[in-house]
């Protein structure tokens, strides 16, 4: 008799608005993987990763590709622009790091055209969304109207011209155009002829091996072109279901969906922010945590934890577990008590509308050392419970730092 089988595939999305340190608790989870898949997004993410004390932002890459025997690949919900491409395989080369058969990119991923960057731009002045400029939002537009060079069409670079022709004679009804599209389409075909294939065909064999595969979405569930703050939002499904579309693996091959959220929010780019502050104390948070866009440099708006959000993010996902990172930037920012908004007051009784809620802090206290829960003070145990409680998902892992071992394992993530 034929039974159904139980894989090893785990999706890791961002909860919220991006920028959870997802890069981090990737790698961490990336050296007990097999292969880490990305599967949406482009060069408008960056994931920063620090490896004996040096730093590592990759836009297009998984991060992953930094553990030796982890298989890399980019899936066709990508989209990619080959010269951010060949700048990560030169710093990969600078620091010894092998790609050659480790690192395989979808033919079906899209290509993002000089002219999706001035579009980007333009587009901007226009409606300001706050984009990366990028070129994300026209490489998608053309992909979706049917006039996009998938990296596969480089095979035949007469066959790519023709097409870029056509996405010129539209994009010329807003920019100027008037260069020719042969030299940057060969370059394009140099830099990423050599790690082309059919990655849904490769992902699924690796998943019917039962090898541990993670993939790792860009961007965040509230980003997210479907379900995120539209307009305010990205141009790729960032939620754990663009997994399936964005890779080509069937929901019922996923075992585990985990959502990371920061203990306190934040936003680049326009849009609804409903917890945000400003102020003295939001430069404070903004200067503890760090919080400029690691692609942009944008300073990031901030402001408390949002659990209906975060409530929602776990539906949409379908969240099985919950990461909370940079926990020790609230005992930085000198503050006993701080906020977040919740569908409950402080005795657990259920409010008409959602509200701000003041919660104990943990002061000054460091946790940057903590390894297990028990090291925490009992104001953040408090505060992981109560998360717990009202996003009704376990929490499975605590960030504590930037460095790769500042993480507090709660559950077995694999298991
Ligand atoms: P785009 O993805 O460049 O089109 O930008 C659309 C929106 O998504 C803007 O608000 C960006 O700031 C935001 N965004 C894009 N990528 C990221 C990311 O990696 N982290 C956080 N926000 C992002």
């Amino acid at each position: 008799m034929i039974r159904n089988k139980i894989y090893n595939t785990i999706v890791i999305v961002d909860a919220s608005f991006g920028d959870s340190g997802k890069g981090k608790i990737v790698d961490y989870l990336a050296s007990d993987a097999d292969m880490v898949v990305k599967y949406n997004g482009g060069p408008n993410s960056g994931r920063t990763v620090y490896t004996n004390g040096k730093k590592h932002i990759f836009r297009l890459i998984p991060s992953g590709i930094l553990h030796p025997s982890t298989i890399c690949v980019m899936a066709q919900g990508m989209v990619i622009d080959p010269l951010v491409l060949k700048n990560e395989l030169q710093t990969l080369a600078e620091i010894g790091i092998n790609v050659k058969d480790r690192l395989f990119i979808s033919d079906a991923a899209h290509l993002i055209m000089p002219y999706h960057i001035l579009a980007d731009s333009k587009q901007e002045e226009q409606a300001a969304i706050g984009t990366t400029k990028k070129g994300i939002g026209p490489a998608y537009e053309d992909k979706v109207a049917r006039r996009g060079i998938r990296l596969g069409d480089l095979r035949n670079l007469q066959k790519a011209e023709n097409i870029a022709a056509r996405a010129k004679s539209f994009w010329r009804n807003f920019i100027d155009l008037d260069y020719g599209s042969e030299a940057y389409l060969t370059m394009s075909a140099d830099v990423v002829l050599p790690f082309l294939t059919d990655t849904s065909i490769l992902i699924n064999q690796a998943i019917n091996l039962k090898k541990k595969v993670l993939f790792e979405s860009a961007q965040g569930t509230l980003l997210d072109i479907d379900h995120g703050t539209y307009p305010y939002v990205t141009s790729s499904s960032a939620v754990a279901g663009g997994a399936c579309t964005g890779a080509g693996v069937g929901p019922t091959r996923i075992k585990k969906v985990m959502g990371i959220t920061k203990a306190y929010t934040t936003r680049v780019g326009a849009g609804p922010f409903d917890t945000e502050i400003d102020g003295i104390l939001a430069e404070r948070l903004r200067e503890v945590g760090n919080e400029y866009g690691s692609v942009t440099k944008r300073p990031r708006r901030v402001g408390w934890l949002d659990l209906p959000a975060l409530k929602y993010a776990a539906e949409i996902n379908g969240l099985t577990g919950l990461i909370v990172t940079k926990l020790d930037t609230l005992s930085n920012i000198g503050m006993k008590n701080f906020y977040i908004r919740s569908e409950y007051d402080a005795d657990g009784g259920k409010l008409d509308s959602p509200r701000l809620r003041l919660v104990d802090g943990w002061d000054q206290q460091d946790l940057s050392q903590a390894k297990t829960l028990a090291d925490l003070p009992d104001n953040t145990l408090r505060y992981l419970e109560m998360i717990e409680d009202e996003v009704e998902v376990p929490i499975y892992m605590a960030s504590v730092g930037s460095d790769r071992n500042q993480i507090i394992p709660i559950h077995n993530i694999w298991e």
